[in-house]
């Protein structure tokens, strides 16, 4: 099966193109506009020979994508997004561009070549936030509270219209906070685990008793493998591991690991909208699709731990200039910068 992977050189997708390709049967097309997300670097090794091909490429253009969608690709797997919830409070003008005008211009364009799969990677922060009890479901309200969460919501509709209207073979997935190997540093885990190898502090907003649903990454991308081979075109399906932790624990867990002091943890200015929990019932790919995750948070994330402390110049090769500059306008004055939004 030949695969046209947006956003390949990111996070989760440069975890699930070395998943695939570690199967047998696929061959890989990684279109991927290298922001300052996208790092080549995440996936060192593999090569032409491994049946994998690169094209660097932007969402929104519509004559670079008619370039990488040759006659021959059977499905598009789709993560290209801006993705990160503090950048999409500072300027959401990217996350309009990419995560809604991209995906409608991606949508449009496998619907005429015909493509016949449509693997639409979306997140749990369609649904807003869960302060009490209970889980999201497929069938939940979407409500979602960041530029993020909103422009992913607009993709969401996009694809379902595309499916209803002209009949094009996508699938939704909707998945929790995914942890592991080649996350960039500005998301919870990479970011506390960086800061305390280095003895700086851990940035918790608000009371540090907000909880997110964390699932490896490997799990995330093993139900992606299933929904594409199996799942129901025009279906959506949520995507979790029942991990749910607050912040305050996960920094805990983190220090421990490395033994580190708790003296490091710092509570700094909430963010705006902040979504208080996340919770994710997956019920219908477990029962549909015999999907379950096969690793727990206590050992993914000793073992991602280990992984960032093992790879320090992958780390320092993401925390360059630009984070550095990204995280003085995040934390350094964060009450004043937030204050004057
Ligand atoms: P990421 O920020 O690590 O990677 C995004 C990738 O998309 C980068 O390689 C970047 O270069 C590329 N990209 C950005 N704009 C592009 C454009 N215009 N054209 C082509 N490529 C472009 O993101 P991630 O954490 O790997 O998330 C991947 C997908 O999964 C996203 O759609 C995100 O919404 C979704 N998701 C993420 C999580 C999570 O916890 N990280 C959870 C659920 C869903
Ligand atoms: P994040 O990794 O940004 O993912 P998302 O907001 O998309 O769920 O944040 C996860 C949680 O951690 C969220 O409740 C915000 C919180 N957080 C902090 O407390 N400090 C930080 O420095 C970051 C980046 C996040």
């Amino acid at each position: 099966m030949k695969l046209l992977v947006t956003g390949g050189a990111g996070f989760i997708g440069s975890n699930f193109i070395r998943h695939i390709l570690s199967r047998r049967g696929y061959q890989v097309v990684n279109f991927d506009l290298l922001t300052y997300a996208g790092n080549l670097r995440n996936l060192a090794g593999l090569g032409a020979g491994d049946d994998y091909h690169f094209i660097r490429g932007d969402i929104a253009s519509r004559q670079q994508v008619a370039g990488a969608l040759d006659p021959g690709i059977d499905a598009i797997v789709h993560f290209a997004a801006e993705s990160h919830v503090d950048r999409s409070i500072l300027d959401a003008s990217a996350f309009v561009r990419t995560n809604v005008l991209g995906t409608q211009n991606l949508l449009e364009a496998a619907r005429r070549n015909g493509v016949s799969r449509f693997i639409h990677v979306s997140t749990d922060e369609v649904y807003g936030s869960l302060p009490g009890g209970g889980e999201f479901t497929e069938d939940s309200p979407l409500a979602p509270n960041s530029p993020y969460a909103a422009s992913k919501a607009a993709a969401d509709l996009l694809a379902r219209a595309y499916h209803r209207t002209y009949g094009l073979g996508v699938v939704t997935t909707r998945c929790g906070n995914n942890y592991g190997p080649y996350q960039f540093p500005e998301k919870l885990i990479p970011l506390m685990v960086s800061n305390a190898l280095d003895d700086e502090p851990l940035p918790l907003y608000g009371d540090g008793l907000y909880t997110r649903d964390w699932i490896h990454v490997l799990d995330h991308c093993r139900a992606l493998e299933a929904i594409l081979l199996k799942g129901r075109e025009g279906a959506v399906y949520n995507i979790g591991a029942h991990g749910e932790r607050t912040n305050l624990e996960v920094a805990r867990r983190i220090l421990g690991i490395l033994g580190k002091s708790e003296d490091l943890i710092s509570f700094v200015a909430d963010r705006p909208a902040h979504d208080r929990r996340y919770a994710v019932d997956s019920s219908r790919l477990r029962l549909e699709l015999g999907w379950s995750p096969r690793i727990s948070f206590e050992e993914g994330l000793d073992e991602t731990v280990r992984w960032y402390r093992d790879h320090p110049q992958w780390v320092d090769g993401v925390r360059s200039g630009d984070y550095r500059h990204y995280y003085r306008m995040v934390y350094g004055n964060r009450d004043r910068t937030l204050s004057s939004l």
